[in-house]
């Protein structure tokens, strides 16, 4: 599979406009993303040059998460806002404590089915669904998710950098749906942009989106903490990305990433 290329756009994709899952991985210095991409990272790096530290540190969260659940004796995940496959994914790192780990990673935009769909092929373990999160019932139902996920057993949810791209009434509604479904054991990892970081980046931030192609929403740590209702928050609860489980990352991150995760008792 090569790169997306300004000159070679898969069938389905639109190159006119920026994407969250391109300028994601444009961010964390990937090849899948294009030119009007890449000009959207430069509006947002303009006022926040190290925004691709937060984004390399919400990836490790990521991971940690995705570690302790592994530990803790999950063996079947969803990723919901999977992004363009970025190495270590989800389904590598579970499998280092959990080697049958089963893993349905969705996202709504095609070029992430684009790469996964190559990458996943030989795996049956592993499936990628091009599916807006907010449409639960087609995600809960879908042959993938039957095959692969059963609700009968603990669950690791995933919503890492993503529901900041959804609006507030959305959120509940869309967690709601996996949560009455999760098993007792199940774990609840999310993470999302703060409104409470420095003032001027969030200030710049929600200009250049403003009207744009990517709408965010800021939120801040008490309304982040809402969207884990019904869970218990592992310690040290919602924290910034970095300071998860433990502190581990001194350098500054540019825009404030927090995030946490949390069991169904
Ligand atoms: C910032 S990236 C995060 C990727 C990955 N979760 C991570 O943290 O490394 C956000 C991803 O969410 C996807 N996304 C945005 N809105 C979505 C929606 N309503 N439903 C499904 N996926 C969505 C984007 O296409 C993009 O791939």
């Amino acid at each position: 599979m090569p790169s997306v290329s300004d000159e070679w756009v898969p069938p389905g994709i639109d190159n006119t406009k920026a994407h969250a899952a391109r300028v994601y991985d444009y961010v964390l210095g990937g090849k899948d993303n294009y030119a009007v991409d890449r000009e959207f990272a430069a509006k947002i790096m303009s006022a926040v040059p190290d925004y691709p530290v937060m984004a390399k540190a919400n990836r490790a969260f990521l991971v940690r998460a995705v570690e302790h659940l592994a530990k803790a004796g999950i063996r079947q995940f969803i990723d919901l806002g999977t992004g363009i496959p970025t190495s270590p994914n989800t389904h590598e790192v579970a499998r280092q404590h959990q080697p049958d780990a089963r893993v349905l990673y969705v996202d709504n935009d095609p070029i992430v089915a684009v790469y996964s769909g190559a990458l996943l092929a030989t795996d049956d373990l592993v499936a990628s669904l091009t599916c807006d999160i907010r449409d639960t019932d087609r995600i809960i139902n879908d042959p993938a998710t039957t095959r692969l996920i059963d609700f009968s057993e603990p669950v690791g949810v995933l919503a890492i950098s993503v529901v900041q791209l959804i609006p507030d009434e959305a959120v509940p509604v869309a967690l709601a749906a996996f949560r009455e479904r999760m098993a007792p054991g199940s774990y609840l990892a999310l993470t999302q942009p703060s409104s409470e970081g420095d003032p001027a980046v969030v200030a710049h931030v929600r200009e250049v989106m403003k009207g744009g192609p990517i709408p965010i929403s800021f939120r801040s740590q008490a309304h982040i903490t809402t969207f884990f209702d019904g869970f218990e928050l592992l310690d040290p609860g919602v924290v910034e990305v970095t300071k998860w489980p433990e502190p581990y990352l001194a350098e500054k991150t540019g825009m404030l990433q927090i995030g946490g995760v949390a069991r169904r008792p």
